[in-house]
């Protein structure tokens, strides 16, 4: 492809700075921390040059508005980029729209410095995966990697240089809608699913032109939000922070992400916007994280609505002072940094900083060498929609799907019997690719359940009634639906929430299924009492589905599945897909439970509920402690017998490896995948420890009749925690330890650390 460059001063810069690197640090320049790239000496030259606009440039970023994403629009600020005063651009996308606003930066600016797009792929681009809570209910690593590395392909391919993702916040609230995003409510299995998603956006080399910026987000502690309730205070002790809402974080920076984005919460009374322990004191000191951190949308402003900044001017010297490199937004760096400065009031090596690490994202991309290298009309033409990636994207929908329950062996369906598809989601397109779906298709392209269940029934087999809608309390459609069940074999409720119910902005203080949907399954179950009722459920948080639990014979939890989520459930209820999911995230019995989540604490009485009349214990009185469905928990057609667990000692040192296994069988008529989990739970600790802590897993195929071995090996390492000194470490005491497949389940095991 061949492109003019115009020999902007940048261009014929680099062949000194290349050449010989005869610039020594000016003094503005001194003390800034390196990033010990090989970039340091152009962006040391480039920098050389700016004058003090062009590098507050850098540290600004507007929306082209092509969607939006907060409560403010641009107001086509994008006129501030032939100023060079516009470091970056989000929601701008397609090779077109994308390369017209790079021309203006690289040709029409003094020193031609090219602009990042960002955009929020979140689980796809246009091709969309289930939502990234069902992603993490396949418990499959490689499966994640391989659907974000088609999502920066396909969002490459439109010009987007850097996604606002993996969100790797830990969510133990289904009232909070954003849980739809998280990788649930465990803090190892959200790590591992963090790193994935890290690996897959940016890939093995920056320099390609398919690979993009991942953002770690939103730091830190948005999940625990009170209440539920979005946007809203956040308050923990150190124990919580550092244990469980911290390390999905860290785990990103070890696996090489180049951003992070700062959650819109306050943190125990400082908003993370302008919050420098979590930014200056963890990420970039302690973790020398060299990336840069970019404000989540207007949330500099928003240090003013906090109450923590008198006005924006003094809010974006907080922000700038704390650690965070570019302003998503607010207007607030460009219109007040510079007179910061010139008062004196904002270091400018805070600015070279920001800047500094800004750039050198640019240079790993290869954006100086060639600036429109995304914005590749061809290359859009063909990557979008591959149908390898269409059939990535049915693959992922049928490992997300949970088998919450089967009785009966009601699933899966076959091709003989005639079905009463009723629900106002059997054939949704709408809503089947959940929320924050970048540009996926919300008509033509997405594949509903009834498209799915008709490439193994013909119609003459299905009899269809929508029953009611999604919301709204209109009894009215149930007598057909009724109708419907009478006429066939078996029935398939296909139910759920809508995609705007979750996802930013959507927390819902009921966790109940919305409008009267609960009472069509009633009325159905009242009308054929002895029909088996499969309940498939799309939804983008754990639902209180209580009453569906006594209502219906199984249950099949599919999230939002996505562009070809009709394909990959049908796979799943017809036994193509053995279905070897298992929940990310505790599915309470009521919403009175909430928090509630499989690592908790043991408390100083009773919390097991197994003595109702146990007076004195942690028990409600009116419901049981235990979930309706646990962590961990997901069905198969077949069974898995697990043997009790082998240790290799039950005595370990502090520099021994433990290596435990199991035997498993499969015990039933299909082969199939099975999430095999390993738990501990440190006895006595310096601080308390939860009751089971996940500490590895495998996911393993075993043939029917099969029997396998599962191993781990456990080191000191894994038993480590922040004690109350912030000290990572463990105590010597007994441990105990199980390999299960769910996290319901009571120790037999243990071993001892000397
Ligand atoms: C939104 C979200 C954030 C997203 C950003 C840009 O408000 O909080 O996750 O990346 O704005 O769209």
């Amino acid at each position: 492809m061949s492109r003019i460059i115009k020999p902007t001063i940048i261009t014929m810069l680099f062949l000194v700075g290349f050449g010989c690197n005869t610039t020594k640090t000016p003094s503005h320049n001194k003390g800034i921390s390196k990033s010990n790239s090989p970039f340091d000496a152009k962006i040391d030259s480039l920098m050389n040059l700016m004058t003090l606009q062009e590098k507050i440039g850098q540290t600004v970023m507007y929306s082209g508005d092509l969607t939006v994403t907060g409560p403010v629009v641009s107001n086509n600020n994008q006129k501030y980029v032939k100023e060079g005063a516009v470091g970056a651009m989000l929601n701008v996308f397609s090779a077109k729209a994308t390369r017209d606003l790079q021309k203006i930066a690289v040709e029409d600016t003094r020193l031609g410095i090219p602009l990042l797009f960002g955009y929020d792929v979140i689980h796809g681009f246009k091709t969309i995966f289930p939502i990234n809570l069902g992603l993490a209910a396949s418990w499959d690593l490689e499966d994640i990697k391989k659907g974000s590395r088609i999502a920066a392909q396909e969002a490459s391919a439109e010009g987007i240089h850097w996604t606002f993702a993996p969100m790797v916040d830990i969510s133990r609230d289904p009232r909070w809608g954003r849980i739809s995003e998280s990788a649930g409510e465990d803090v190892y299995l959200a790590s591992k699913i963090g790193k994935a998603y890290v690996e897959g956006f940016q890939g093995d080399d920056l320099s390609k032109h398919n690979t993009i910026l991942a953002t770690a987000k939103h730091f830190v502690g948005y999940g625990a939000a009170q209440a539920g309730r979005e946007y809203h205070t956040v308050n923990m002790g150190q124990d919580e922070l550092w244990n469980v809402y911290l390390p999905p974080f860290k785990a990103t920076v070890d696996a090489g992400v180049e951003t992070f984005m700062t959650a819109f919460n306050e943190l125990n009374g400082v908003p993370a916007t302008g919050n420098k322990y979590i930014f200056r004191n963890i990420l970039k000191d302690k973790w020398n994280f060299k990336g840069f951190v970019v404000t989540d949308y207007f949330a500099t402003n928003e240090l003013v609505m906090h109450g923590y900044a008198k006005d924006r001017k003094e809010a974006t010297k907080l922000a700038m002072e704390a650690g965070v490199d570019q302003d998503m937004m607010s207007n607030a760096n460009h219109e007040y940094l510079e007179e910061l400065v010139n008062e004196g009031q904002v270091d400018i090596e805070l600015i070279n900083d920001a800047c500094r690490r800004i750039l050198l994202t640019k240079y790993k991309l290869g954006l100086f060498d060639d600036p429109y290298r995304y914005s590749d009309k061809q290359r859009e033409k063909e990557v979008i929609y591959k149908p390898e990636f269409l059939e990535a994207a049915r693959q992922s929908a049928a490992m997300a799907s949970v088998l919450l329950k089967n009785d009966d062996t009601s699933l899966p369906l076959n091709k003989t019997q005639t079905i009463a598809l009723i629900g106002p989601l059997v054939k949704d397109k709408e809503n089947i690719i959940g929320n924050w779906a970048a540009e996926g298709d919300r008509k033509g392209k997405a594949i509903s359940i009834h498209q799915g269940i008709q490439e193994y029934l013909e119609d003459s087999k299905i009899v269809f009634a929508k029953g009611c809608d999604i919301e709204g309390n209109d009894e009215s459609g149930f007598n057909a639906a009724i109708q419907a069940a009478k006429t066939a074999d078996k029935v398939v409720m296909i139910l759920g929430e809508n995609y705007k119910m979750s996802g930013e902005a959507a927390s819902r203080s009921s966790i109940k299924l919305p409008g009267s949907q609960t009472n069509l399954i009633k009325a159905i179950r009242k009308a054929v009492p002895n029909k088996k009722i499969v309940l498939v459920i799309m939804n983008g948080r754990p639902l209180d589905l209580s009453e569906e639990d006594i209502l219906a014979d199984a249950i099949l939890e599919t999230w939002f599945p996505g562009t070809s989520g009709g394909y990959g459930v049908a796979d799943v209820l017809f036994g193509a897909y053995n279905p070897s999911a298992k929940l990310p995230v505790t599915f309470p019995r009521t919403i009175g439970q909430i928090p509630i989540y499989y690592n908790m604490k043991r408390a100083g009485r009773p919390n097991h509920n197994d003595n109702p009349n146990e007076r004195y214990s942690s028990n409600y009185i009116d419901v049981r402690n235990s979930p309706l469905y646990a962590f961990g928990h997901g069905l198969s057609y077949t069974n898995y017998e697990y043997s009790d667990i082998t240790l290799s000692s039950t005595t370990i040192s502090f520099s021994d490896t433990l290596s435990v296994s199991a035997t498993i069988t499969n015990t039933g008529d299909y082969d199939g995948y099975e999430v095999v989990q390993l738990y501990i739970h440190d006895k006595v600790g310096s601080l308390t420890r939860p009751v089971k802590e996940l500490k590895g897993f495998k996911k393993v195929f075993i043939k029917k009749g099969e029997t396998i071995t599962v191993n781990f090996d456990l080191t000191v390492e894994d038993l480590k925690y922040y004690n109350a000194d912030l000290k990572f470490g463990v105590e010597p005491g007994e441990f105990q330890i199980a390999i299960k497949g769910t996290s319901d389940f009571d120790f037999k095991h243990s071993f001892k650390l000397e």
